[in-house]
């Protein structure tokens, strides 16, 4: 087993999931990410872990799929030998007006975001129970919070991630894990290059997009050092919904 703390991070090759991993790695996690399909970007990011001194391995399963998600988990587990921090980070976008919205882009947002902290968590809070210890932190988004035309599928995906965190809080807290959510704004990753986000910075009092880091440091408060807040979602969107 490692001696030193372990996070899995979904979703961890690129964006905001990367910035979490190493920012982790820089608060000396051996970290173990997630990804599905670019072996590229996913190795990229474990050769910059390893040099920051994070034992890192790339586990490559598709979170919508139950199967692999276990499999996946199994070999996350055989490698540390425990999991002291998970980041439910994957997660995709199939914009459209809802009248229009097929069930295929319904469905795929609602697995992606949602079902998959269900594949993912189940496995590893077995085993955060036994060792009686370990801190989650669920990817939700402001638009979970206050909705967002062209976004139903997604709303109500961050938004039941964020029903999900205060229930597990609720459940966990008592096994000393915790549970908060982290609610980001606009920041630059692949995810949003294709939106017009021309004069959002307008209408965020700090005067910027976020950037995947800015993410990145409040996974890791909550995730490590926040040692008594569980069940809270924090909102990381430069001040855009105050
Ligand atoms: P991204 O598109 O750069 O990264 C998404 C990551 O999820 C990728 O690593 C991708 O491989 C992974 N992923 C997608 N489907 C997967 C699957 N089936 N199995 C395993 N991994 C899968 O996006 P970004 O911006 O880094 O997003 C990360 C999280 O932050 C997402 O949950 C997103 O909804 C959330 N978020 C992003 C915001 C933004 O403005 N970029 C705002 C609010 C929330």
């Amino acid at each position: 087993m490692s001696d030193k703390k372990v996070a899995l991070v979904t979703g961890g090759s690129r964006g905001i999931g990367r910035a979490c991993a190493i920012e982790l790695a820089n608060a000396g996690f051996d970290v173990a990410i997630n990804y599905v399909g670019n072996d590229e970007a996913a190795n990229s990011t474990v050769e910059e872990l390893k040099s920051i001194g994070s034992d890192s391995v790339a586990f490559k399963f598709d979170v919508t799929n139950e199967e692999a998600v276990n499999e996946g988990v199994k070999q996350v587990i055989e490698k540390y030998g425990k999991i002291d921090v998970l980041v439910n980070n994957a997660g995709i976008t199939r914009d459209g007006l809802f009248m229009r919205m097929s069930s295929d882009n319904w469905n795929a947002v609602i697995n992606t975001n949602l079902n998959s902290a269900y594949y993912v968590t189940q496995p590893v809070i077995k085993l955060m129970m036994k060792q009686r210890f370990g801190s989650i932190v669920n990817m939700s988004s402001i638009v979970g919070l206050y909705g967002n035309a062209g976004q139903a599928n997604y709303a109500a995906a961050k938004a039941g991630l964020i029903g999900f965190t205060k229930s597990l809080a609720k459940e966990l807290g008592s096994r000393n894990i915790r549970v908060n959510a982290v609610a980001p704004g606009f920041i630059q990753t692949d995810m949003t290059k294709d939106l017009k986000l021309d004069g959002v910075e307008e209408h965020v009092p700090l005067r910027r997009l976020g950037l995947p880091e800015d993410i990145a440091k409040a996974v890791k408060f909550l995730a490590v050092d926040a040692t008594y807040v569980t069940g809270q979602v924090l909102a990381v969107d430069g001040g855009l919904v105050v």
